[in-house]
């Protein structure tokens, strides 16, 4: 959700700033632009649309100096115009400011200078907070440091800003509340950026900003304090450590593609060193709290989006194993909800960024009621990772792709390490039963791969459809829905997931011989699907069947039949992780056939920091 850059050294800042907004611009891509200080002013490009669109225009060839700011933007308040792009500059060219996050108090704000006679160019709460630092500047006569600090404790909201001072060049003020912000340290200059992707090919050593903290960047100096107090805050320098080669797309065309194929890999990364020769699974991160997990009345489990099927997965697992009820809520509604939550509650966050505001949100309620917060999170040293009590990291490597797929696959394989860990404490041994299918699975899931073909055929019949719906029972029903999202997210096209047996009680009204119907079939109430396909059929729908059933019944009945051949005899509870992946290349295939832009779906963004 808005990609931010800022950099500070002796290089070309444009150069450094375009290339680390292309890797962020799977973030937000609706309007980009950049400031560097050019013959002491500030000078600012920007315009609507990718970077791309920002690369070609005449005026970027003008921004030749070392100093500067980036931004590619997920639009919040305002359209997506070039008025409404950022950097935003006050009215006397004196500040330019980047902002990732939401001022909530900028109404307020914006009515008092406007009293105080200030214009506005744009709609933006951004515009707002630059406007205001201005006026404080000119105001109170701080220095540039100073006045960021003083206008940050007015502000209510969330940020990762970057700002420049025409009076005091040669230097960024950067601060965070809420979005993530870090600070990469190079020899004789430094970077800061909302995701390390950004800066990965000119340094490896970062650290993150804090939420209340601000900074003061030069190229040779950092230092960093909280917004409340003067007293300098001494941050632990770390290595990143994913390769550049993970954030490109090699020979593949699309991220989202090349993420559906590392899926094997993912899951043996995940898996790895966590479970030993006698089938017992280890966790480090959660190793000093297992007692107090087994020890909770009542659990939660939390997540937006794809991380939210995942959680529904877990629930079902869990329950199975603990025999507990597990409650599972959207991040967004969980913090309104949810009065029994206490210290003896746990709530798992579930999130692939790290950084979703509504599961910070969520995060944040919790701690607030004493209960234990466990992460299961992809990116390492992300805000969820760090404010959790305890976590599992899922180690699928960075996911670029705007649809998630292998995060969702190695966030169920992360809970099912997570149920059997439980398991093994309360000494139930069919749980090991688990293990040594999940330990199968990125070996099946090559298989599943080579049916892209077959899939890519079926995807042709469709790619017009207007409607799609997605039935599955049990442990099916999570991954009907994630089918139904990966299709809306890409392809444009409506789709909806439903238990198969609750697809009588409305949505087949719906069915007529123009609704392709997924189905999802495993063991597991089989007999029970394929009378719900028989409904299906006997009103003209159209069946993709997806299963694990060799069946000639289910054949018979099935327009076309995806059977996952290798996976037949794989516990009901493993199989999420493999029915999962037809429906990638499913939407994948249909989205690249209407032409869709596969890893910028409209309106989207990955990493949604706003709540
Ligand atoms: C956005 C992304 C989804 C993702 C969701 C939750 O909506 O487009 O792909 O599932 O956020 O993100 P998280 O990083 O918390 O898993």
């Amino acid at each position: 959700m808005c990609g931010i850059v800022g950099y500070i050294g002796n290089q070309k800042a444009s150069n450094i700033i375009i290339k680390g907004l292309k890797r962020l611009e799977y973030r937000g891509y609706d309007s980009a632009g950049l400031s560097t200080m050019e013959n002491n002013q500030i000078f600012t490009s920007k315009c609507k649309g990718k970077i791309t669109d920002l690369e070609s225009l005449p005026s970027i060839e003008e921004h030749i100096n070392s100093f500067g700011i980036g931004h590619t933007r997920w639009a919040t308040h305002g359209e997506p115009n070039i008025d409404n792009a950022h950097p935003h500059n006050d009215s006397d060219n004196i500040f330019s400011l980047i902002h990732n996050g939401i001022i909530e108090n900028h109404y307020s704000i914006k009515e008092y200078l406007f009293s105080k006679g200030i214009k506005f160019k744009s709609d933006t709460d951004t515009e707002v907070l630059v406007q205001f630092i201005s006026y404080i500047y000119k105001k109170e006569k701080l220095d540039f440091y100073n006045t960021v600090k003083a206008v940050l404790k007015e502000v209510k909201g969330t940020y990762g800003i970057v700002v420049m001072c025409k009076n005091e060049p040669e230097k960024l003020v950067a601060a965070k509340n809420g979005s993530p912000l870090l600070i990469g340290i190079g020899k004789d200059e430094n970077f800061l950026a909302s995701d390390a992707s950004a800066i990965l090919d000119e340094t490896r050593n970062i650290f993150y900003l804090d939420d209340g903290e601000i900074a003061e960047i030069t190229k040779n100096t950092y230092k960093v304090t909280h917004i409340e107090h003067n007293q300098e805050i001494i941050k632990d320098i770390k290595e990143i450590e994913f390769s550049l080669d993970q954030i490109e797309k090699g020979n593949f065309k699309h991220f989202m593609l090349k993420e559906i194929y590392e899926q094997p890999k993912a899951i043996e990364d995940a898996i790895r060193g966590r479970i030993d020769l006698d089938n017992n699974v280890k966790l480090g991160g959660i190793a000093d709290y297992v007692d107090r997990i087994l020890e909770s009345e009542n659990i939660f489990i939390t997540a937006c989006g794809t991380s939210w099927h995942a959680a529904q997965i877990g629930s079902y697992l869990l329950e199975d194993i603990l025999k507990k009820p597990v409650k599972v809520e959207y991040a967004s509604e969980f913090r309104y909800r949810n009065k029994s939550i206490n210290e003896k509650s746990l709530l798992i966050a579930i999130s692939q960024s790290g950084e979703t505001a509504d599961t910070l949100a969520a995060v944040s309620k919790a701690k607030e009621k004493n209960a234990l917060t466990l992460g299961i999170v992809n990116v390492v040293g992300s805000t969820i990772a760090r404010e959790t009590d305890c976590g599992i990291y899922m180690h699928a490597g960075p996911e670029i792709g705007v649809a998630s797929t292998k995060a969702f696959t190695t966030q169920v394989v992360i809970l099912i390490l997570f149920a059997n860990l439980l398991a093994q404490r309360n000494k139930i041994e069919k749980s090991k039963l688990y293990l040594k299918d999940l330990k199968d699975t990125p070996y099946l899931i090559k298989d599943i791969l080579k049916l892209s073909d077959q899939i890519f055929e079926i995807s042709k019949e469709y790619s017009d459809a207007s409607n799609f719906l997605y039935l599955g029972r049990g442990y099916q029903f999570p991954v009907a829905l994630e089918g139904a999202l990966k299709l809306k997210e890409i392809s444009y096209i409506h789709a909806e997931g439903y238990p198969a047996a609750e697809m009588k009680h409305g949505p087949i009204a719906l069915i007529d011989k123009m609704m392709p119907v997924v189905v999802i079939v495993t063991k597991n109430g089989f007999d029970k699907i394929l009378s719900n396909i028989q409904e299906v059929k006997s009103r003209g729908g159209k069946i993709i069947t997806i299963t694990t059933v060799d069946s000639k019944a289910l054949k018979d009945l099935s327009d076309h039949y995806i059977f996952l051949s290798n996976s037949v005899n794989v516990l009901n509870a493993i199989t999420p992780i493999l029915t999962s992946v037809p429906l990638q290349l499913l939407a994948y295939h249909i989205a690249v056939l209407k032409g869709c832009n596969i890893d910028q779906p409209r309106n989207l963004a990955k990493s949604v920091t706003v709540e």
